[in-house]
Order: structure tokens, then C-alpha cells, then sequence
């Protein structure tokens, strides 16, 4: 028995994460596993009317489940970075959610910004470290609203939380069986410390993967190749800005927000996976969302639970409608509504 904590979160969270358990229910008959949801109000709403965000009390309940489904965190009447620092990073640093997995996949090229690339020339998986760098909130002002103020922010890499995100990566390169190929994605000329650090820890474990080939990208040169030939990436490795960065890139290439899918992993412990578009607001209570990132994310969920023949399968089923039914994957162009398309990825599993 499965135990699923759902945080449907704000803006068009909860309409995603009911297309996406809408999924569950049918994939779980299927494929003949059980489970039980708890949904939890964290969020924006929940905030403003309480002034709370997350207490220990309430990771020590999420630690008791099997996975975390998030829709998405973000609230246009809240003051940026109270909720994404008080609910979103607090779960992903809490619950040691070292890993960020974001799957770049171009499912039809018709959804495909750039010219001539085809399903087999964009796919590649971005590990994204996910509890250090510059997300670890460490810095100061100094002299604050003087003329002299100097804002300092900290980029903070340990030996140890570098090399597990390098292992994770060379293992899961491994795993993946596709090109063999991890690439690090870093800033080795300008940021002399932590890329040093990066640099030196992963040749070092790129000896126990003789198997893998191995590559290296500065950042922005990534953002050049993503574009111009994202057919030459397998895995990459990169910390935790420069991973959110290319994501968002990453997810244009595939198709847009509405397709891109990621997973915070534990690998010892409690995974949270959710679209990673965010909550876009403006579209909330109109069933014009694309609820296939969401959709996309309950498959990556299935597949840490153990259940890969069904994460497998909704990954199938989203694949074939996107090819044969969805007009665009934008919101409220896809010919049909939040809710339809839901029902469209049941209908082909
Ligand atoms: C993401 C988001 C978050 C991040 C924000 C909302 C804090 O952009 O998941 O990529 O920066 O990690
Ligand atoms: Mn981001």
C-alpha cells in the first residue's frame, strides 16, 4: 500500500494534480497496486490566512509517506520568496531532496520551437543539485540602503553534497543505457572555487565509470548547444542555479512548460515530484491548463515507487495523445480543455 501525500499548492496546481490522480486511479486497476492519498493545503492560501508556511511537524508527517505529488507554489497576493523559500525549498532541503530530475524530451517535433530536430535528437535528463549553491540563502548586506550597500550571496558546495549528486548522475548515466555519456555543465573559468571543486570531484568518480564517457560544457555554452545541437546530450550535471536555469530552457526545447515534468529525489528517503512550470496564475480556474508536466511527474512518481511498467505506460499514453490529438501544448490551445485532455491520456492507457 502506497502512501501518497498530494500538495496541490496554488494557481493552477490543484487542476493539474486532479488530471494527474485522475490517472492513478486507472493505471493503479491496471496495473493492480494499491495506495491512499492525503491531500495537504500548504501554500499560498493557507498562508495568508494563517501566516504559516511549513513546521517541523509537518515534514515529520511528510516523511512518513511512500512520495510527494506537488502541484505548484507561488501566489500573486504573497511577497516573492516567502513561499518558495518557506514551502518549496524547506521540502526539498528538509526531507534531503538532494537530487533534481528533470527530463528533457521532445515527444513531436510539430511542438518544437527549433527547426529540424526530432524526438531522437532532444533527449537527454538534466541532475540538477538540489540542496546547495546559491539556494543554501547564505549572505548579507552590508551597510543596507547606504550608497555603499554591497549585497554578498553565497554559492556554498561540500565535498559531499557535490560528490553525491556526481555518483547519482554517473549511476543513473549507467542506468539510462542510452549514450553513456555525462557531461558537467559548470563555469570553471569565472567561478574558480566551486567549479574547481566540481570539477576535481567529478573526474575523480568518473574513474569508477570507465563505462561512461564523459564530457564537460561551461554553462553558457550549454545554453548554445541545447539550441543548436541538443543531440549531443545525454546526461549533464550541474549545481543547483545553473540546473534551474537550463531546465527552463530545457523545457521550451521539449515542447514548454506544459509538458516538463521533474522529480526531487531522496534516494534514501521520501521523493516529491511536480510539474515544473509553476503556478501561472492567470490561468487558474479556467480548464485551460496543460495538465500533462503534472501528468508526466505522477509517471516519474509511479517509476520511483517501484512501479515502472505503469510510470512506463502513463509516459505512453501522454506520448500518443500529444501526437495525435493535442493542437499545441500551450494553455487554452490544445483543442481541448484541462479536464479532456486528462481524460484523453485514460482513455489510451
Ligand atoms: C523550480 C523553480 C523554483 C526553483 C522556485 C519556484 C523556487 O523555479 O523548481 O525550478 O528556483 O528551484
Ligand atoms: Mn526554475
Amino acid at each position: 500500500m502506497y502512501k501518497i501525500a498530494v500538495i496541490p499548492g496554488d494557481g493552477t496546481g490543484p487542476e493539474v494534480i486532479r488530471e494527474g490522480l485522475k490517472v492513478l486511479e486507472v493505471i493503479s486497476q491496471k496495473y493492480k497496486f494499491q495506495y491512499e492519498t492525503k491531500v495537504f493545503d500548504f501554500g499560498g492560501e493557507r498562508f495568508l490566512k494563517t501566516g504559516k508556511t511549513l513546521e517541523a511537524s509537518d515534514i515529520d508527517e511528510l516523511n512518513k509517506y511512500s512520495a510527494i505529488y506537488l502541484g505548484a507554489i507561488g501566489h500573486p497576493g504573497v511577497k516573492p520568496g516567502i513561499l518558495e523559500t518557506g514551502v518549496l525549498l524547506k521540502l526539498r532541503f528538509s526531507l534531503d531532496q538532494y537530487i533534481n530530475l528533470r527530463p528533457v524530451k521532445l515527444y513531436n517535433p510539430e511542438f518544437c520551437p527549433l527547426k529540424d530536430k526530432k524526438p531522437e535528437d532532444i533527449d537527454f535528463v538534466v541532475v540538477r543539485e538540489n540542496s546547495e549553491g546559491l539556494y543554501k540563502g547564505m549572505g548579507e548586506f552590508k551597510d543596507k540602503a547606504s550608497l555603499d550597500e554591497v549585497a554578498i550571496q553565497i554559492s556554498y558546495n561540500t565535498r559531499k553534497g557535490v560528490e553525491r549528486c556526481i555518483r547519482y548522475a554517473f549511476e543513473y548515466t549507467r542506468k539510462r543505457n542510452k549514450r553513456k555519456k555525462l557531461t558537467l555543465c559548470g563555469k570553471t573559468n569565472v567561478l574558480t572555487y566551486a567549479w574547481d571543486l566540481w570539477e576535481r570531484t567529478f573526474n575523480e568518480v568518473a574513474k569508477e565509470y570507465s563505462d561512461i564517457t564523459t564530457d564537460y560544457a561551461h554553462v553558457d555554452a550549454t545554453c548554445m548547444w541545447f539550441v543548436k545541437n541538443p543531440e549531443w546530450f545525454d546526461v549533464i550535471v550541474t549545481d543547483n542555479m545553473f540546473g534551474d536555469i537550463i531546465t527552463d530552457l530545457g523545457a521550451m526545447i521539449q515542447g514548454g512548460m506544459g509538458i516538463a515534468a521533474g522529480g526531487n529525489i531522496n534516494p534514501q528517503g521520501v521523493s516529491m515530484f511536480e510539474p515544473i512550470g509553476g503556478s501561472a496564475p492567470k490561468y487558474t480556474g479556467k480548464n485551460v491548463i496543460n495538465p500533462l508536466a503534472a501528468i508526466c511527474a505522477m509517471g516519474m512518481l509511479l517509476e520511483n515507487l517501484g512501479e515502472v511498467k505503469a510510470g512506463k505506460a502513463v509516459e505512453g499514453a501522454v506520448i500518443k495523445i500529444v501526437n495525435t490529438k493535442l493542437k499545441s501544448l500551450a494553455a487554452g490551445k490544445m483543442g481541448y480543455s484541462t479536464t479532456e485532455v486528462g481524460d484523453l491520456v485514460v482513455e489510451n492507457l
